[in-house]
């Protein structure tokens, strides 16, 4: 029997048994449970198989609520969270007493945001306590942005996933860290990061796949996810500017073909995938996720994924892709 239902009535019943369920978000399905259960925060844990340093994002109703979790609010804070609440973008504050140290990874802040999705928000209207939510999706995995992806990950471990559709934004919400007051980017996600200089200014980004590249290993993750092979599809995967060249050096091989929106010439490849015709970034990090699912059902040898430009959500999908083609 299908795990996925629309019942947000069900949902609640299994939250307040400290039990997990899997809820929609604009930016990917997360596996979400109450904050101070310490059964349910270990639930997640084992069910994604997620190691402890790794530290989960709260989920709140509305602004009005993260003076219940956070100690102190930045100016700049405000701001973000003004400007871009609900939305994909997670700030990291420093800690209230009362949130959980398994929440923090025994950090002293916390990750938190308001989500954009209105069964999810009408879901925490609900409920007397915020969703802690790591995307639904083994650790290292590809994160799930359909209720089919969930289940297909965990059908046989957890009981539900609340249907919310496929995902809007589609990649991770955008994480912003603070230190002496100010923004820095920990990693780039949906909400872009021109429109976030647009709110607060410059921004110094830590942690961007750049810095990763530079010095692999040696860099102290902000934002501790950060440092694995990430949202990765089980086939090899390379990230190219030059498609033409690199289907030449692979010809022989089952070539499958990530695209932004050229109808390249198709003769060496076994399947293509084009994220989006009209070359809207929106709709192309929207696809992203599920087309690296799909790629990855095609008993290819190769992915070939074309770079996109290095702007605005582009940044955000180029980030993802290269963390894909890490071994
Ligand atoms: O869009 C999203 O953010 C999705 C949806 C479900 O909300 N959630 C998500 O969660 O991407 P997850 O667990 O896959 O990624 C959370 C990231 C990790 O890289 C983690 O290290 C970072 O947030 N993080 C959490 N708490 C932190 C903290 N106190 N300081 C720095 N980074 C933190
Ligand atoms: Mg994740």
């Amino acid at each position: 029997m299908s795990i996925i239902s629309k019942d947000i009535s069900k949902a609640v019943s299994l939250l307040n048994a400290e039990d997990i369920v899997a809820i929609p978000t604009e930016t990917v399905y997360g596996l979400a449970g109450n904050i101070y259960s310490e059964k349910a925060i270990n639930s997640i844990f084992k069910t994604k198989q997620r190691p402890f340093f790794n530290p989960l994002i709260v989920h709140i109703p509305s602004l009005d609520y993260l003076e219940k979790i956070v100690e102190h609010v930045p100016k700049k804070a405000e701001l973000l969270a003004n400007a871009f609440w609900p939305g994909p973008m997670t700030l990291v504050l420093k800690k209230k007493n009362t949130i959980p140290d398994v929440i923090t990874a025994k950090k002293d802040t916390v990750a938190v945001r308001v989500p954009n999705h209105p069964l999810t928000l009408e879901l925490l209207k609900q409920l007397d306590f915020p969703l802690a939510a790591p995307s639904a999706n083994p650790f290292s995995s590809i994160s799930p942005t359909t209720a089919e992806h969930v289940e297909a990950y965990f059908k046989n471990t957890i009981k539900m996933v609340l249907d919310g559709g496929a995902c809007k934004s589609g990649i991770e919400s955008t994480i912003i860290g603070f230190e002496n007051n100010q923004p820095i980017i920990y990693r780039l996600g949906s909400t872009p990061l021109e429109a976030i200089e647009e709110v607060v200014g410059k921004i110094e980004i830590k942690n961007s796949s750049a810095d990763l590249n530079q010095s692999p290993g040696k860099v102290q993750p902000n934002a501790p996810g950060m440092l694995e092979r990430h949202y990765a599809p089980k086939t090899k995967t390379i990230l190219t500017d030059n498609l033409k060249e690199e289907i030449e050096k692979n010809i022989g091989k089952r070539i499958g073909l990530l695209v932004y929106s050229d109808i390249f010439d198709e003769n060496y490849v076994a399947f293509k995938f084009v994220l989006s015709k009209e070359k809207n970034l929106q709709e192309a990090a929207s696809k992203l996720y599920d087309a690296l699912h799909q790629l990855d059902k095609q008993d290819l040898d190769i992915i070939i994924a074309e770079k996109f430009p290095d702007e605005g959500l582009g940044k955000s999908i180029n980030d993802r892709l290269s963390r894909a083609t890490k071994d």
